[in-house]
């Protein structure tokens, strides 16, 4: 199958997964956002999601999203590699107007999958899996404003996430207008359009969820003032 098979099509299906992973981050900045102003809405929504079995059957096909995207950055690095071959390892001059981030998408990428796995182990472990399982991790698992106020109440967690999250950005800024390149966006006018577009939507995703991190590291989040746990 040429998804599979060719250069392309390996760079579509990455493109693609891509942009369902900026939209399923859009939800969940979404989300986030309605815990600044209310811990009580943030928990009716985290209790609608839970562990039914919509929620998992998403969280599945997420994880199947993840899974492809990361599997197909390795296969095309090491192709590229390969077919660069020793020149890899001649040309010490960087060339010229290449972004920084497009030349370490994949060390990017590494750090954001070392960022998700601590990330996953702070909520979904403590949430969606502690309700499947039948065990609680402190508070109830769809007291997600609890888990919140916890982990960014953490010193270590704020700084750690602040530089996931601009890992992400790094990784989402040159990712976006790569995709809108291999799905055939063509023509400097358009190109560069995609460019600007993907660059300010990507900067107001993370600022979104920067903006969670330090409103609970800072304990400045409007929604705190009327949370008694
Ligand atoms: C302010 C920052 C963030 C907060 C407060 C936050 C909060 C949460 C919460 C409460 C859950 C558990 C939901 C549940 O199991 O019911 C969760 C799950 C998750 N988060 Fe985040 N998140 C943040 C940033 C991010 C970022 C930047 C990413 C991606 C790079 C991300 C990816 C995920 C994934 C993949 C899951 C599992 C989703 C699922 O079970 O379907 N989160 N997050």
């Amino acid at each position: 199958m040429w998804l599979i098979n060719s250069s392309i099509g390996r760079k579509v299906v990455m493109s693609v997964t891509g942009i369902a992973l900026i939209l399923f981050l859009t939800f969940h900045c979404a989300m986030n956002i309605v815990a600044l102003f209310s811990g009580k809405a943030y928990n009716m929504i985290c209790e609608l999601l839970g562990a039914n079995w919509y929620a998992i059957v998403a969280t599945l096909g997420l994880a199947a999203l993840a899974v492809i995207h990361i599997v197909f950055a390795f296969i095309l690095t090491a192709q590229n590699r390969t077919a660069r071959g020793q020149e890899r390892y001649a040309v010490t001059d960087k060339p010229a107007k290449v972004e920084w981030a497009s030349q370490n998408m994949l060390v990017l990428g590494i750090i954001i999958l070392l960022g998700l796995f601590l990330h996953l182990f702070n909520f979904w472990y403590n949430m969606m899996f502690a309700e499947i399982m039948g065990f609680t991790a402190g508070h109830l698992p769809s007291d997600g404003f609890a888990f919140i106020i916890d982990t960014f109440g953490n010193p270590v967690f704020a700084v750690l996430y602040v530089i996931w999250l601009v890992a992400i950005w790094f990784h989402l800024t040159h990712g976006f207008w790569s995709a809108m390149q291999t799905l055939g966006v063509s023509g400097k006018i358009w190109f560069n359009r995609w460019r600007v577009i993907g660059f300010i939507y990507v900067t107001l995703l993370m600022l979104g969820f920067l903006v969670v991190v330090l409103a609970f590291a800072f304990k400045c989040a409007p929604s705190l003032c009327c949370y008694a746990s």
